[in-house]
């Protein structure tokens, strides 16, 4: 099935602009990526924007992915370079939280700059990191955890960054207030499909039914049982069947059963399942 997923908004280039001015004063780069789908989820422009920072990637909702692919994952983009390490937004564990182990990366990362910073005298200046990511990857949620109530005393520094909010993290790092929105790139039309399932664009750019038939073909490629351990049944009029969404007439309304499949998976329903595996 083709698709023409082509949506690259004419306000990116400004904002690509924007970002390449702000990263001037970071030090650490932290990509958030969706767990689900790690490579579809990253934009590639941040190499190029980011490419004299430190990097690291934050493999988040991985409370939704299969944890020991996101295990292969992590070791794909240590093996690249990153610094990479998965984490749910939403757990407010404090001890096991992703704040918890962003904090311990970003000190390892930074430990030769914090020296050399000693070296001269300088004590305590601040690490300053940025989050970056495309839209509904987590980014504000993250932020509230790595923040909580603290974030309220928001630290400005004017002179260094004129107007620019900071919010202190535990003491350890300063985090720019406003994380850096990348548009997603869909020259591949999965990538497209592939973030469509996970709810991170706006699905009406294909129709219910034909995405949901996509995201069945991709769970025939990971694990033939998906569909059968929830619906006892392995296509959408199967499912439709199975769950009795009956139209006049007796027809299944397929619409309704597309909903409920790619609403399902979003939600965890259907267990913790990887869109794409790392080769
Ligand atoms: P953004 O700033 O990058 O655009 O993303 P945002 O934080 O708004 O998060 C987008 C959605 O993803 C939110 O759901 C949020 O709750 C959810 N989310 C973020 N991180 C995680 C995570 O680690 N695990 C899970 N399971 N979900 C996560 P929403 O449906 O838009 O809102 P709501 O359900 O929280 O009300």
């Amino acid at each position: 099935m083709q698709s023409n997923i082509q949506w690259y908004p004419g306000h990116m280039t400004k904002t690509k602009r924007m970002l390449a001015t702000q990263m001037k004063i970071i030090d650490v780069v932290v990509e958030l990526l969706d767990a689900r789908v790690p490579l579809s989820s990253r934009n590639p422009d941040i190499d190029t924007l980011a490419k004299d920072k430190k990097r690291v990637l934050v493999l988040n909702k991985a409370d939704l992915a299969d944890e020991k692919v996101t295990a292969r994952w992590e070791d794909y983009f240590s093996g690249q370079g990153f610094f990479a390490l998965a984490v749910n937004a939403k757990d407010n564990d404090k001890k096991k939280s992703g704040a918890a182990k962003l904090t311990a990366a970003l000190k390892k990362i930074m430990a030769d700059k914090v020296e050399k910073q000693k070296q001269r005298g300088r004590i305590n200046a601040p690490i300053r990191a940025m989050i970056v990511g495309i839209p509904n990857v987590g980014k504000s949620t993250f932020i509230n955890q790595l923040v909580g109530r603290a974030g309220a005393i928001a630290a400005d520094r004017p002179g260094v960054t004129r107007g620019r909010q900071w919010l202190k993290v535990g003491g350890e790092f300063d985090l720019m207030d406003t994380p850096g929105v990348l548009w997603p790139k869909f020259d591949d039309p999965m990538v497209g499909i592939r973030l469509a399932c996970t709810g991170a664009v706006n699905d009406d750019i294909l129709d219910r039914i034909t995405l949901a038939n996509h995201l069945i073909e991709i769970f025939e490629t990971l694990d033939t049982e998906i569909l059968q351990r929830r619906y006892k049944a392995n296509t959408l009029e199967g499912i439709g069947e199975a769950r009795g969404f009956k139209m006049k007439g007796g027809v299944i309304d397929l619409e309704r059963t597309a909903i409920t499949v790619l609403d399902e998976f979003r939600d965890g329903k259907l267990g913790r399942i990887t869109l794409e595996l790392p080769n």
